[in-house]
């Protein structure tokens, strides 16, 4: 076990939900924990928090699921993370997580990524580092072909954000807005203030218009050199993998490895890797990280 890592950013990963678009496949195992090609879904978001330099995370999950998330990530030390977990009695919208993640905010900065959300680029660390280092509430923009899915945000002419809305009918721009927001400790407070949408959640949409609203709200436009996938419908959850396979064959390196981001990043040494690594050797996976190992 490695050096258990406390203070500094604090990081939210909401894996909960109900997971209707992908039943049946949903009926029985929460959706952050089907396989993206070869890895639970969950663990790619979890490397992009852990890019953005975050090791003192909150796992947000359904009740019937906080056995199975501890099995999978225990306390986190193995990582250099600290990851304790909170439950979200049922699926009441993303910025529920500010009210149930109260105390474990406290008064710093606090990034949230959803679990269901896999990025892809090669500056993502720097890219992530901004949010988390900026002030206010920070958030990214994704061109997609099909907006009205998402939260969207408008431009004006100086390319500042104008408004953002949540699955609009009639899209006033091509520009998601991802799942991975950056905010001050404040959100906490927001989120008793915004009140419940149509659909009777507490929507990440309203928080962010209210930060937009009160000229504090950051919007940064990802790139055409970024992948940003959806894993929401069977299409795209094969996509998703397809995409994944695709790099790590090419390249013979893996997207989205939790022992392999905690050793490059440092929270981890080379001993403590090789403790990992030593029960899994005969896996494929374990193959992989010894290979790393080796290159070094
Ligand atoms: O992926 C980005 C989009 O995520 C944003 O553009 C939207 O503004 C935002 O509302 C959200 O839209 P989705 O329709 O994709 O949200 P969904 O209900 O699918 O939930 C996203 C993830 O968060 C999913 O993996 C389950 C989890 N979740 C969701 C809700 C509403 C929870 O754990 N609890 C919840 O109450």
């Amino acid at each position: 076990m490695g050096p258990v890592y406390s203070g500094g950013m604090k990081g939210i990963v909401l894996a909960g939900g109900s997971g209707t678009r992908l039943y049946p496949m949903t009926r029985a195992a929460n959706k952050q924990l089907l396989p993206v090609y070869n890895k639970p879904m969950v663990y790619y978001p979890l490397t992009t928090m852990m890019l953005a330099g975050c090791r003192d995370i909150l796992l947000v999950v359904n009740p019937q699921d906080l056995e199975t998330y501890r099995r999978l990530f225990g306390d986190g030390a193995q990582w250099g993370l600290n990851i304790s977990y909170a439950t979200q009695p049922k699926p009441g919208g993303i910025a529920e997580v500010f009210l149930i993640g109260r105390e474990f905010v406290g008064t710093s900065r606090v990034g949230l990524i959803l679990g269901d959300n896999l990025f892809y680029g090669d500056s993502l660390p720097t890219v992530a580092e901004r949010g988390a280092t900026g002030s206010g509430a920070f958030v990214y923009a994704y061109w997609v072909s099909d907006p009205q899915a998402y939260g969207v945000v408008e431009f004006d002419a100086a390319g500042q954000p104008a408004s953002i809305v949540e699955k609009p009918k009639n899209p006033r721009s091509n520009w998601a807005v991802t799942g991975l927001y950056f905010y001050d400790a404040d959100v906490c407070d927001v989120a008793t203030q915004i009140p419940r949408s149509a659909r009777g959640e507490l929507e990440i949409s309203d928080i962010n218009a209210h930060y937009l609203k009160a000229g504090r709200l950051t919007v940064e436009k990802l790139g055409r050199g970024y992948a940003w996938l959806d894993t929401g419908t069977p299409s795209s959850l094969l996509k998703a993998a397809q995409f994944v396979e695709t790099v790590e064959d090419r390249q013979g390196l893996q997207i989205g490895s939790p022992e392999e981001v905690a050793w490059r990043m440092g929270y981890i040494d080379d001993g403590a890797f090789e403790r990992l690594i030593e029960p899994i050797r005969g896996s494929e996976y374990g193959k992989y990280l010894q290979r790393l190992l080796a290159m070094r």
